[in-house]
């Protein structure tokens, strides 16, 4: 009998992670940005998640969408043990976790609905093209007409240099007996040793030491999922197209914004040159689009029937669109990370914008109305650019937050007992927001009736203490008053910046 992990790393867990790109409420603004029909996520639908890892995400969605339902398969136990301890944990009745791998869950499809959305995150690159069959299957079987699929992947040509390292990474590891995350130092050790006497191949491609740097910043435990599994296959855009057509899957749009903003993230005059070249061929642009960029990873939506959304329905869509501040109005950066490093934006255009949305939340006709020139084209591009970067996020004014409340005392009562999750949910934006350490704790109090920074440190010190910790100063444990006069100091300019937001975002 062959192993259960199929060559894929269980011998240490996967990181816990909350991915924006694949909440439903991410899903529906790409697909409005890119003037296609989506289905209606905003009421009841039901959602898979397919390799859900720890959870993080799919709790998360979950908790936020009370009226819909979610299912995450992976075949890792411990990770599905987490995953539904943290939904019992919050009393999520709308989430299922099982420990199935892709053919089980195809084996179990007669049980299970017709998906409005199947998300698959850090997937495609690292398991068999077996399992990609097995997915596509899946996905053929249970997505609903007009339903989307989200694929992540390792994007060709972006790793034609490193995927030689990759190569030796595994190799190493293959004669290294011992637990992976636990090997990953000596790989870079070993590179770095390689690259010291001189290696022609580090020296032919300089980048891959750049990107070593980088490696350097990330967990072991996530290094080791992303470069020791038997498999690992970077691909082109339009080899994974060719797969989704087997589901009769269309390309829609990527869900990495910036990447369908072309003056923002392609090298001047590719826009033309592809103009020019097969205009008419959307893959073929992608592609190319990829080369321009050298792109090492994609997010994908594919859709069950492409439609376009007529100008009216555009337009009527558009209009019920409304947006709010994620960061303090003086917070926000006019640069916007892409494919091909920073695009600033023009304070002309996007400082009106801002003024807006720091008096509220405003609709997307609001906004035109006081872009300059009221140019419906740079409010588009603008509004896709600040939400791409996470400052600004779309919202819905009514809201059942309840569960989302729940969830967030849970993710706090964590945090004091030293299991950071780093992420609280924001009703009104559907999705979650990356916090600190101390953010937590200080929502922990504000959640729980403490009104000021002060009356939130004392309640911090005490959560700490019952369970057996206590805030750290310079590596001393402080205590009493001292421990209270210390979080009261961290704890108040975050209260200055943040109250406003978290309010206007439902989380307090
Ligand atoms: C890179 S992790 C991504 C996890 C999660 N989607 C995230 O982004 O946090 C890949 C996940 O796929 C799961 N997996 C790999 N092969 C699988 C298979 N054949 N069946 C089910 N799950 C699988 C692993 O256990 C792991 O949790």
């Amino acid at each position: 009998m062959s192993a259960w992990n199929e060559g894929y790393t269980t011998d240490v867990q996967y990181t816990s992670f909350f991915h924006a790109e694949i909440a439903p409420s991410h899903i529906a603004f790409a697909a409005l940005m890119a003037g296609q029909r989506a289905p209606d996520l905003s009421g009841a639908f039901s959602y898979c998640e397919l390799g859900s890892g720890q959870g993080v995400t799919l709790n998360a969605i979950a908790a936020l969408h009370p009226q819909a339902r979610f299912w995450g398969f992976d075949f890792n136990p411990a990770q599905i043990a987490n995953a539904a301890r943290l939904a019992d944990r919050a009393g999520l009745g709308n989430v299922q976790f099982r420990d199935w791998s892709f053919a089980q869950a195809l084996d179990n499809e007669a049980q299970l609905p017709r998906f409005d959305v199947i998300a698959l995150h850090g997937i495609l690159s690292w398991v068999s093209e077996q399992n990609r069959e097995e997915i596509v299957r899946f996905i053929d079987r249970t997505l609903k007409p007009g339903g989307i699929v989200y694929a992540s992947y390792n994007t060709q040509p972006g790793w034609a240099q490193m995927a030689p390292f990759r190569q030796l990474a595994r190799e190493h590891y293959l004669r290294h007996p011992g637990r992976s995350d636990l090997h990953v130092p000596s790989i870079l050790a070993f590179a770095d040793a390689f690259t010291e006497i001189g290696a022609a191949y580090f020296k032919a491609n300089p980048v891959v030491e750049k990107r070593l740097e980088a490696m350097r910043k990330q967990p072991a435990a996530y290094l080791a999922h992303e470069f020791l599994n038997t498999h690992w296959e970077a691909f082109y855009v339009t080899d994974i197209a060719r797969q989704m057509a087997g589901a009769r899957l269309d390309y829609m749009t990527s869900a990495t914004l910036i990447e369908n903003v072309a003056v923002a993230s392609l090298p001047p005059g590719v826009t033309a040159m592809l103009a020019d070249h097969m205009p008419d061929d959307r893959l073929w642009q992608e592609l190319a689009k990829d080369f321009a960029c050298n792109k090492m990873f994609r997010r994908d939506l594919y859709v069950r029937g492409l439609n376009p959304l007529s100008a009216t329905d555009h337009a009527a869509m558009l209009g019920e669109l409304r947006l709010a501040l994620a960061v303090p109005r003086e917070a926000v950066k006019l640069a916007f990370q892409g494919p091909v490093g920073e695009a600033g934006g023009a304070a002309a255009v996007y400082d009106p914008i801002l003024d807006r949305l720091a008096k509220g939340a405003a609709s997307f006709g609001e906004l035109i109305a006081v872009t300059p020139g009221k140019d419906r084209a740079k409010t588009l591009q603008a509004v896709t650019l600040l939400v791409h970067s996470k400052q600004v996020l779309p919202v819905a004014d009514k809201v059942d937050g309840k569960a989302a409340r729940v969830l967030n005392i849970v993710l706090t009562a964590a945090q004091f007992a030293g299991e950071s999750y780093g992420v609280v949910v924001a009703p009104k934006a559907r999705t979650a927001l990356q916090v600190s350490g101390d953010e937590l704790m200080l929502l922990g109090g504000l959640l729980a009736g403490r009104k000021t920074a002060a009356e939130a440190a004392g309640h911090a010190v005490e959560r700490l203490a019952a369970n057996g910790r206590a805030p750290q100063q310079e590596g001393k444990a402080l205590k009493g008053e001292a421990a209270v006069a210390f979080l009261t100091g961290r704890f108040a300019p975050l209260m200055e910046a943040k109250l406003g937001v978290w309010k206007d975002l439902g989380i307090i």
